[in-house]
């Protein structure tokens, strides 16, 4: 879809946009992303200090998919606000900085910390299994935790905020709603599934260094397009809707549920960058034919 849309405040040239964690941390690849087709561009989460991440392997391609145990390497803020300018004065697309933290005040700071020219989007990655608030659960698992980090991350930016959720809370619509009570200007779902695992049958050790690690790509299409359904019921707030899209017929979906933007990551493995491209040159085909209007085609599920 090669139409301006307005999403949080933010004018997106193209509609799909970037997942955090691939391709996201240099600058260059970012910008290559973005003359993909990426409407809007999504770094690998941020946060304050350099951080190491798990041992590798921390990447298992199966049939369906990909396991991953990244574990949230990061190269801290000061490097990352040089990627995103190069990425702002670079190309044309929408700058998301995703960023994470141990505790909420750690996601404050590292808002504070990032230079507000290099980014259009804050998102707050509260729902990486990896990042557990004090009670061991990522903080996306429940309402009262979500929209604590959400309260205190608007106070440190005037920036729209948007929200990652995961799908391993059941009530995922709830969470949204409570961080949209607590001022979140859009929500991006899904994180990864899981933690899943697989094992490596002649050794009998897990493939994954960490043992178990997130699902993403195909295998978890159903789950994503399940909670957009949810979230778009509860909330008004707008959404970017991801989870196992990699041809045309998964992001409109993504999209009749109820996505405004669609979202890609692993499926840049298996198409390339141009997957944007190709995904925007077929909704456009796919309203023609269907003699829709974008707007119309958003949510249009519940409107049946
Ligand atoms: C290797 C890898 C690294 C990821 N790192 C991050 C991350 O740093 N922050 C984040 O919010 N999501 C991260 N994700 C999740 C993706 O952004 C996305 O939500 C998820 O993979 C589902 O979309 P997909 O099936 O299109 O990949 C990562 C995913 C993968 C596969």
């Amino acid at each position: 879809m090669t139409h301006t849309i307005k999403f949080a405040g933010v004018n997106f040239n193209r509609n799909g946009v970037l997942a955090s964690g691939i391709l996201g941390v240099t600058g260059s690849s970012m910008i290559k992303t973005a003359q993909g087709g990426a409407g809007g561009i999504t770094c690998k989460s941020i946060s304050k200090n350099f951080r190491k991440g798990h041992p590798t392997p921390v990447l298992q391609v199966f049939k369906h998919g990909v396991i991953n145990a990244v574990g949230l390497s990061s190269t801290g803020v000061d490097n990352s606000n040089n990627e995103l300018r190069n990425v702002k004065n670079n190309s044309d697309a929408v700058v998301i900085a995703s960023v994470f933290g141990g505790t909420e005040i750690e996601f404050k700071e590292t808002i504070e910390e990032l230079d507000s020219s290099v980014y259009d989007i804050i998102e707050l990655n509260i729902s990486c299994p990896n990042v557990a608030d004090e009670f061991g659960h990522a903080f996306a698992n429940s309402p009262h935790s979500a929209s604590n980090v959400m309260r205190i991350a608007r106070s440190a930016t005037n920036k729209p905020i948007i929200v990652k959720l995961s799908p391993n809370y059941p009530n995922i619509g709830l969470i949204a709603k409570a961080c949209e009570d607590a001022g979140a200007d859009g929500i991006t779902a899904i994180n990864t599934v899981g933690p899943g695992m697989l094992i490596d049958i002649n050794t009998f050790q897990p493939k994954l260094t960490n043992k178990v690690g997130g699902v993403s790509g195909p295998a978890i299409l159903p789950i994503a397009i399940r909670a957009v359904y949810d979230i778009y019921k509860a909330v008004t707030i707008p959404i970017i809707g991801m989870g196992g899209i990699t041809e045309v017929e998964d992001a409109i979906q993504m999209i009749a549920v109820g996505a405004q933007l669609y979202g890609v990551g692993t499926g840049i493995l298996y198409h390339g960058i141009d997957i944007f491209n190709t995904i925007n040159t077929g909704i456009d085909e796919y309203l023609r034919e269907k003699n829709l209007q974008y707007d119309d085609l958003v949510g249009i599920v519940h409107k049946q």
